[in-house]
């Protein structure tokens, strides 16, 4: 190992509220990453720094050490301007199924490197893996093909793109070191400034179902990310928009592919095609093209839906075929009658997430087919006996523990009555370079 630093002297630094170098920055995040700093060593220093946290130039410097850490892409073989979208996950967020078609109709290039659900939160990629034959990896020649042809490109970042963040990523999960700013932001940065869009939009969720539930934090961890961002020279900005409620009315791998099919068809949950066209309206501003149909138009005359026919069958999904279907169903009905006065996201999320929708572990296998549509949102009058939700799943035993998380997550008062927790509006904040 090189001597130049001892993790140990690294992590009593941070231990003892210290600012860290960029020297031993840099160096901590090579020597880990080649295998030279032991995990636990690693996990102790992670945790230094969740407790303690670091300055704009600390975790400035630890966004940089992790994008040299491996490749760098660069799209400039390609004639439109790139925008892409990173949000920071919640439950039922499907918007980058009909965004990225979206805004490539309207001129833009969108290369959309997503990644898997973990936990509550859905991923990106194991939706689109519901449709039968579609597939995640390309290679970067390929990936280049479809963004030509296509406009837009949704697949899995390759082992070469940020690798120290893979590893931090994987202990982080494990030790309790997921929910602190530095981390997150260096982590989603890192891959995205990789990655070589020239512009991002962050989409930071805030509320019970995201890993900042207070606004004050989720907007902290905006600026956080727009000033690296910033930094790099990227265009970028983010909005801070609620996830206290569900998105949408389908929670699920197969059921949300077919949530943004209906709105890739002009129709759809209000707040999934408003959310969709907010972030389309940040990503043509950013990227300064002013197309000749507005994004709604785009939405209604089926040119998205042309796009996303050619990007999925680009990668090999076959759109003609059904999307799977889940063995069982069971309805929750509702057990009295007034105003759905809210429902809670996190609970909505745990329950897919035990119906087989979500892992546990990285790697595990999830259920295409397993998730929950929801059918009165709140604000919604519903009458007793009247079905709140219908629960899908291959394995019928998984229906108790998803039903006991779903009898918990909604608040039914009378017509007058407002829900013990206010609601957040869709969007809460703006925050731009
Ligand atoms: N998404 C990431 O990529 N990294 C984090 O740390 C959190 C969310």
């Amino acid at each position: 190992m090189s001597s130049k630093f001892s993790a140990v002297e690294v992590i009593a630094s941070k231990r003892d509220r210290n600012e860290l170098t960029d020297e031993q920055i840099k160096w901590t995040i090579a020597e880990y990453t080649n295998g030279n700093i032991a995990d636990e060593q690693m996990s102790a220093l992670l945790m230094a720094i969740l407790l303690n946290g670091m300055n704009m130039r600390e975790i400035s410097t630890w966004t940089n050490a992790m994008i040299a850490s491996g490749e760098r892409m660069n799209w400039q073989k390609l004639s439109r301007p790139t925008v892409d979208k990173h949000s920071t996950g919640g439950v039922g967020d499907k918007i980058t199924l009909p965004l990225a078609p979206l805004v490539a109709a309207c001129g833009v290039a969108i290369p959309q490197l997503s990644g898997r659900g973990l936990g509550h939160t859905g991923g990106t990629l194991d939706k689109m893996e519901s449709i039968p034959g579609w597939r995640a990896s390309l290679s970067n020649d390929e990936m280049l093909k479809v963004l030509q042809d296509c406009g837009a490109v949704i697949c899995a970042a390759g082992s070469g793109l940020a690798p120290a963040d893979k590893k931090l990523y994987a202990l982080r999960d494990v030790t309790g070191t997921v929910p602190a700013i530095p981390l997150i932001a260096s982590s989603i940065m890192s891959k995205k400034i990789a990655e070589g869009t020239g512009a991002l939009v962050l989409d930071v969720k805030t509320g019970n179902g995201a890993f900042m539930d207070q606004p004050e934090k989720a907007r902290e961890l905006a600026k956080t990310m727009v000033q690296i961002g910033k930094s790099a020279g990227l265009k970028i900005s983010a909005l801070v928009t609620a996830m206290d409620v569900p998105l949408g009315k389908k929670i699920g791998n197969a059921l949300e592919v077919e949530e943004s099919i209906e709105v890739l068809s002009g129709g759809g949950p209000a707040d999934v095609v408003e959310l969709t066209l907010v972030l389309a309206d940040e990503m043509l501003k950013l990227a300064n093209v002013k197309p000749k149909l507005s994004p709604e138009s785009a939405l209604k005359n089926g040119q998205a839906m042309d796009v996303w026919r050619k990007m999925v069958s680009a990668q090999g999904g076959d759109l003609n075929q059904q999307l799977p279907k889940s063995k069982h169903q069971m309805q929750i009905l509702a057990k009295e009658s007034g105003k759905l006065l809210s429902m809670n996201a996190l609970s909505v999320g745990v329950a897919s997430w035990l119906l087989g929708a979500g892992r546990a572990k990285q790697g595990e296998k999830v259920q295409a087919a397993a998730g929950i549509e929801i059918h009165a949102k709140p604000g919604e009058a519903i009458t007793k006996g009247a079905p709140l939700f219908t629960l899908h799943t291959d394995e019928a035993e998984r229906f108790e523990r998803a039903q006991a998380q779903l009898d918990k997550a909604v608040e039914i008062g009378s017509e007058k009555s407002e829900p013990s927790v206010k609601r957040l509006p869709l969007v809460i904040d703006r925050i731009e370079s």
